[in-house]
């Protein structure tokens, strides 16, 4: 029998193409060898996203993102959180059992403590409870189906360690009932770097978008910076953001003979543009016209969400029934 594996993401920003070579793909992946779960984290997104039709936008843009780069619906369940009711019956019982200082304790409480701490304001100023109570929801949504193994990266690793202590003082009260999961840590990806150089993040606006329209990547891509040698001159592969780019996405080859171009001169950076435009646009397009119909038929997304919901509350609602039982509710 295959291993469970489970993983949430939030819907807070239009995925790029370092989201898609980071982390789609490698989820993706595993939907090989594991029995795969994925959902979109939305009541978590809910910490920073206050807007409306922002929020719906990126459920939508999510959804078809992942739909569009090859997950297949029918071999792995996908679905949205907020369609669980489950999941936040078993945050309220978990909170019953989480110790406030184990959230004292999370990083990104703290950091926002110490921030307002060095700034000689109360500690807790525009703290809310639901950026405190984090790591209960997230937890409820591992518990609550009963998985092995929660692929993640380096930074959700404090989460699974909560998650693993709140099942364990359960467990030790009522009955072995919830499964502790097994992180699994994502290797560090290298790197991506975005048109500056730096990682590539929407939080560094420096991203190249996954599924934009040609024009707009084509104008992306030409804002990739460089230094300013002639086309002439001798170029430094291993310092460029535009060949590192490039070689995530051309043949072994290709990126050989285009350091060989570096190194001896004649190589202009505008060649190199429009070739990187044309790999990426090749590699994104039947990807980018499946996102296209999905978001233009939204009604399409909503099944699929809904088809999702349906199996993953037949997991949820009988885990729910058996902790009832163990607690004296039913
Ligand atoms: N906190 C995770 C993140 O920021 C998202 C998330 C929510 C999640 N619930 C989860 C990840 C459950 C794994 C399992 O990336």
């Amino acid at each position: 029998m295959k291993k469970i594996s489970l993983t949430g993401i939030k819907p807070t920003g239009k995925p790029h193409i370092g989201n898609y070579l980071g982390a789609i793909k490698p989820a993706l992946e595993l939907t090989k060898t594991h029995d795969a779960r994925y959902f979109i984290a939305d009541y978590h997104a809910l910490t920073s996203v206050r807007d409306k039709k922002l929020m719906k936008e990126q459920i939508y843009g999510l959804a078809a993102t992942w739909l569009a780069s090859g997950l297949d619906p029918e071999k792995v369940i996908f679905y949205r959180q907020s369609d669980i009711p489950e999941v936040f019956e078993l945050t309220w019982i978990l909170s019953c059992m989480t110790p406030k200082g184990l959230l004292n304790r999370a990083h990104a409480y703290k950091a926002s403590v110490d921030t307002n701490t060095e700034s000689g304001i109360d500690p807790d100023s525009g703290i809310d409870c639901g950026l405190f109570n984090y790591p209960i929801l997230m937890a409820a949504d591992i518990l609550a189906f009963s998985c092995h193994v929660v692929p993640v990266g380096q930074d959700q690793k404090q989460h699974l360690e909560i998650t693993r202590d709140i099942a364990q003082s359960f467990n030790q009260t009522f009955g072995k009932i919830l499964t502790l999961p097994e992180p699994m840590i994502q290797e560090e990806v290298k790197t991506i770097p975005g048109i500056d150089g730096r990682k590539m993040s929407k939080s560094y606006k420096n991203e190249i978008p996954l599924y934009a329209s040609p024009k707009q990547l084509k104008k992306r891509i030409n804002q990739i910076v460089t230094d300013s040698r002639e086309v002439s001159e001798s170029k430094d592969p291993d310092n460029c953001n535009l060949f590192s780019i490039y070689s995530y996405f051309a043949a072994n080859e290709a990126v050989a003979e285009k350091r060989k171009r570096y190194l001896a001169g004649g190589l202009g950076y505008g060649e190199m543009k429009s070739e990187l435009f044309e790999l990426i646009d090749t590699f994104v397009s039947e990807g980018r016209a499946r996102y296209d119909e999905l978001m233009a038929d939204r009604q399409q997304i909503d099944q699929v969400l809904a088809d999702g919901a349906v199996k993953a509350r037949a997991i949820a609602t009988p885990l729910l029934t058996r902790v009832r039982e163990a607690i004296g509710m039913q």
